[in-house]
């Protein structure tokens, strides 16, 4: 199975948005993966409503939305509302993890939760049937461009395990540092979704590097 692929548009050019938006929408990519960072949960600040909604007034392809953010459930409603089509949270942001779940999927979104690289697959045992999506983070939340972490291929394997073992419908997606490089490895571990940044937005040619990632195999 070919992968779903998701290039984040943090790593693309603020002032030619809509220009960057045009380009994928136009690529082979499945989502455009929108990266929302507090100041406070990852130490950086991304962007906020005014640019999720400029992302959303030019795309056509569906906004997959990664909180990065603490309280995310004081800001569901507000995405839903921008476009989002699947909105993940940090299981280390969220002390009532089951109930934002319900909350994502009765505003009519798909429900993603996300993974720091040092918390354990394990703690997803009893979650794992609630969710749509689970975003292995494959580098530490905050920054576009970082270095792949090479332990990220065994939490892969780990995850597909639980995920068949427990029935759950899950897909697996891979966020930090992806390239031609991992690509084939993480798909191979199980992975379903592969977020690219700087790896798609800092290549002579985008849209080809897209397509790359998307027939790797
Ligand atoms: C990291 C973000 C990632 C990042 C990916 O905190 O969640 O989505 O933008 O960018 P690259 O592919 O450049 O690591
Ligand atoms: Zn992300």
């Amino acid at each position: 199975m070919n992968p779903l692929i998701a290039p984040s548009i943090l790593a693309g050019d603020f002032g030619n948005l809509q220009r960057e938006i045009e380009m994928l929408n136009k690529s082979d990519a499945d989502y455009i993966h929108v990266d929302v960072m507090d100041g406070v949960f990852v130490p950086n600040i991304s962007f906020g409503m005014p640019v999720m909604e400029a992302i959303h007034r030019h795309a056509s392809k569906p906004l997959d939305v990664h909180l990065m953010i603490v309280q995310p459930e004081r800001y569901l409603a507000a995405f839903q509302s921008l476009g989002a089509a699947n909105i993940t949270v940090h299981l280390e942001a969220c002390t009532h993890l089951h109930r934002i779940i319900q909350e994502i999927k009765a505003l009519g979104c798909t429900a993603g939760v996300a993974l720091n690289p040092h918390t354990s697959i394990q703690l997803l045992k009893d979650i794992i049937r609630d969710v749509d999506l689970v975003c292995i983070m494959s580098v530490n939340p905050g920054f576009g461009g970082q270095k792949f972490i090479e332990h990220t291929f065994l939490r892969v394997k780990e995850l597909k395990s639980l995920i068949i073992e427990t029935g759950s419908t899950a897909k697996i997606e891979i966020d930090g540092g992806v390239s031609l490089q991992n690509a084939a490895q993480l798909l191979a571990c199980g992975a379903d979704i592969l977020v690219a940044g700087n790896f798609v937005f800092n290549s002579k040619n985008p849209t080809q590097t897209i397509n790359k990632l998307k027939y790797i195999v």
